[in-house]
């Protein structure tokens, strides 16, 4: 039997109550930030709910064409950026918007609007039709042209270090939205009978080291020698081996349990396969702000200035110390 003080227990903090929080300790911050992740927050809602009815509305197959990276496009993929691009267009306080499911950048028509939006609209699309875990990846940053005028390439190819906000949400068991502008990292959980997210996971640390490794070990023999080292140090170590195959969910358990994420290069893929613009700056970003490192072997993803709208790196991140011994490892090829 739940007590009465059970019941009736605070339900917290909601996630637009700590974003006007704080945004009064944001240096020139004029409320256009706050707008913003909450048109980001309400697409999450709209998503949320597209997924949970998928298999209701026959909406949990592929579409039946590709993106421009040559992958089967699911039909949520679409919804899921359809619904984005609509909550940042209609939300005016972007200008421009880089999406994994759109060949170019879009220019919004919000001349005005100083941000630009980078964002994975569904990762881990391939679990969709089997009930498993998936999610939404977003970066923030301040365009560079003046505003008034048309968004330019080089507002979309901006370093990792150049993001004021990045995030994720999390369609799992709950789902969960987690984000920082560069004060730490905060992750709030969706409460669906009141439609709000709230505060459950305040100032996120990744522990410094972990018993966790997540990778496609079915590649292993195309990944280079020292990636190859040093998953055998993990066998040999016992570490856990967890692959989700949504990068949000692996990356999400490792980040609150301590562990490292790993997408190589391989002799077939030899950039990776995650893209740098809206997957892997976002989670460098997150990681970093909770204690963790994010390399692709050689480099900080944070500092890698993308060539590309959809440059793909190799991609190791997690606890500090192991993401350290990988890069040890990968230093000996
Ligand atoms: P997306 O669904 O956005 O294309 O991303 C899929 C990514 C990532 O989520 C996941 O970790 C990885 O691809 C899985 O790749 P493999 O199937 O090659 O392991
Ligand atoms: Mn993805
Ligand atoms: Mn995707």
């Amino acid at each position: 039997m739940q007590s009465v003080s059970q019941l009736s227990a605070p339900v917290g903090t909601t996630l637009s109550r700590f974003i006007a929080q704080q945004q009064h300790t944001h240096k020139g911050a004029q409320g256009e930030l706050s707008q913003l992740l909450a048109d980001i927050s309400l697409a999450a809602k709209i998503i949320n709910r597209d997924i949970n009815r998928a298999g209701l509305l026959n909406l949990d197959g592929s579409i039946g064409s590709s993106n421009v990276q040559g992958e089967d496009q699911q039909k949520l993929d679409v919804i899921a950026n359809t619904r984005f691009e609509r909550a940042l267009r209609n939300g005016g306080e972007v200008c421009c918007i880089i999406s994994e499911e759109l060949e170019e950048m879009i220019d919004t028509g919000n001349h005005k609007a100083r941000y630009v939006v980078s964002m994975d609209p569904l990762d881990g699309s391939s679990n969709i039709g089997v009930n498993v875990s998936i999610g939404t990846i977003f970066s923030i940053f301040q365009r560079l042209s003046p505003q008034g005028s048309a968004p330019t390439i080089e507002d979309a190819l901006q370093s990792g270090t150049a993001q004021i906000a990045s995030g994720y949400v999390l369609y799992g068991s709950s789902t969960i939205l987690v984000y920082t502008t560069g004060q730490g990292v905060n992750g709030f959980t969706y409460e669906p009978s009141l439609g709000e997210f709230f505060l459950s996971h305040p100032s996120i640390e990744i522990p410094e080291d972990g018993k966790i490794y997540s990778c496609n070990e079915g590649n292993f023999h195309d990944f280079p020698q020292g990636t190859q080292s040093y998953l055998e140090e993990c066998r040999k170590e016992k570490l856990s081996g967890r692959y989700i195959g949504s990068l949000v969910a692996d990356f999400h358990r490792n980040l609150l349990k301590g562990g490292i994420y790993l997408y190589p290069a391989t002799s077939k893929a030899p950039d990776g396969k995650l893209r740098l613009q809206y997957e892997c700056s976002a989670l460098a970003y997150i990681v970093e702000q909770a204690g963790g490192m994010a390399t692709d072997g050689s480099r900080r993803v944070m500092e890698i200035k993308p060539n590309a709208l959809h440059q793909r790196i190799p991609l190791y991140i997690g606890s500090p110390k192991m993401v350290e011994k990988a890069m040890d490892f990968m230093q000996q090829d």
